[in-house]
């Protein structure tokens, strides 16, 4: 399919270019002591991509450990509720450790062992990819340090108690607002000094190339999945399909399998408290061209040109950037970006749950709100949704704040 004047026929051949960019996106602005290291991860990834052996032992993994593929299912009562318009789930809240990060992190722990590192950093703000990492590295016997603001330790303390148990090192970060950018912060800084012994498993599909590429390569799993079952339940694709964006590796893995089909394509980026600077996250929608973290992407900035403080109820969506493949896409026009506010998306995350016995992700529930929303104004129709994760981290923090609706 031709969109734009890309052919997304050979879409994954070309993006990203050898330099890591999509477009004018992407990059890897880093130290130059990091460039060799970088370029290490790089080659050992396109050395094991071709790799018969490790291909085989990552699908195995998969189906053996992770419980993949997770079904798909169809939201029979509230699409009822909705009208005429047909609402479906992709569940990655039943991926082994409750969201869809632990696709990225078999594939990069699978990858540290092949290097010979013994050790994994990483950052994490809602705790699943810290979750994810910790359970990874549990299962190939490696070290793991995971930075996590004060303020997310709080408010996600089941996925802090989760890291502990599966024997990862959890290193709180006290600066700034005490989330998730700060963590990255602290995690490049850890990584910056233990690069010869360490990986630094980035949480999504951010920071300087390989990475994006990688996580996205690895979180496709769920799209290429998603389409077959969806054809097989129906018979044809979905009209439309809705995935959050925080960094967006969960909006990759799903639009990866959908790119080169005629489905419209949404982005669900948190609005937070409303549109004023510092009451939300959504980058795409508000941002401008700006390099943070190793990426050129579409960055909210403060008056400085600095990354602008960010918030969302969603402990994993409050990052000032966006992927740079989210960017291009943007940019290009290929997939739509919208918000949704914090109060839509709590009453999505009690609709899903009493409708139909699936409790989201205050993250993946801004997805289920969008969807709840598009079907109003679709009128006929499927929606494809991707349930990044689970909501059992979130149960405490939401009866606290918001009591039972
Ligand atoms: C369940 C869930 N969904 C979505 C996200 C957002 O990350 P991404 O945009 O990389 O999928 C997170 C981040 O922690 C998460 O835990």
């Amino acid at each position: 399919m031709n969109f734009n004047g890309i052919d997304f026929d050979t879409y994954f051949k070309h993006y990203p270019d050898d330099k890591g960019y999509f477009g004018k996106y992407g990059g890897a602005y880093i130290a130059p002591e990091l460039k060799a290291a970088m370029e290490e991860i790089t080659d050992a990834y396109f050395t094991i991509c071709k790799s018969s052996k490790f291909v085989s032992e990552l699908r195995r993994i998969r189906r053996e450990f992770q419980g993949r593929p997770t079904p798909v299912s169809y939201l029979e009562r509230l699409s009822g509720k909705l009208g005429n318009v047909q609402l479906y789930v992709k569940r990655e809240d039943l991926n082994h450790s409750g969201a869809h990060k632990l696709n990225h992190c078999m594939g990069e722990a699978l990858l540290a062992k092949f290097m010979g590192k013994k050790k994994v950093i990483a950052e994490t703000g809602a705790g699943q990819h810290g979750v994810a990492l910790a359970t990874a590295a549990a299962y190939f016997g490696l070290e793991c340090d995971i930075y996590m603001g004060s303020v997310d330790i709080k408010k996600q303390a089941p996925n802090v108690a989760r890291m502990k148990i599966l024997g990862a090192n959890v290193v709180e970060v006290t600066h700034g607002l005490q989330t998730l950018k700060e963590a990255v912060d602290a995690a490049f800084d850890a990584y910056s000094k233990e690069y010869k012994d360490a990986i630094y498993c980035i949480g999504s599909v951010l920071g300087p190339h390989p990475f994006p590429m990688m996580v996205r390569d690895f979180q496709s799993v769920v799209g290429i999945e998603a389409r077959e079952q969806f054809m097989g339940m129906t018979g044809e694709l979905p009209d439309a399909v809705v995935a959050c964006v925080g960094g967006g590796s969960n909006a990759m893995g799903m639009f990866a399998g959908f790119l080169n089909d005629p489905v419209a394509l949404y982005g669900v980026e948190p609005l937070g408290k409303g549109p004023t600077l510092g009451d939300h996250a959504a980058s795409l929608k508000y941002g401008t061209e700006g390099i943070m973290h190793g990426f050129n992407s579409i960055m909210l900035k403060d008056e400085n040109g600095d990354p602008a403080p960010v918030y969302s109820v969603a402990s994993g969506l409050d990052y000032p950037s966006s992927g740079p493949e989210h960017a291009f896409l943007h940019d290009l026009g290929r997939v739509t970006y919208d918000v949704i506010d914090d109060e839509e998306t709590i009453d999505a995350f009690f609709t899903l749950s009493r409708l139909e016995g699936i409790i989201p992700a205050i993250e993946s529930a801004h997805a289920v709100a969008y969807g709840m929303k598009l079907a109003k104004q679709m009128g006929k129709g499927s929606i494809l949704i991707n349930l990044s994760g689970r909501g059992d981290k979130d149960m405490d923090y939401v009866i606290e704040k918001y009591g039972i609706r």
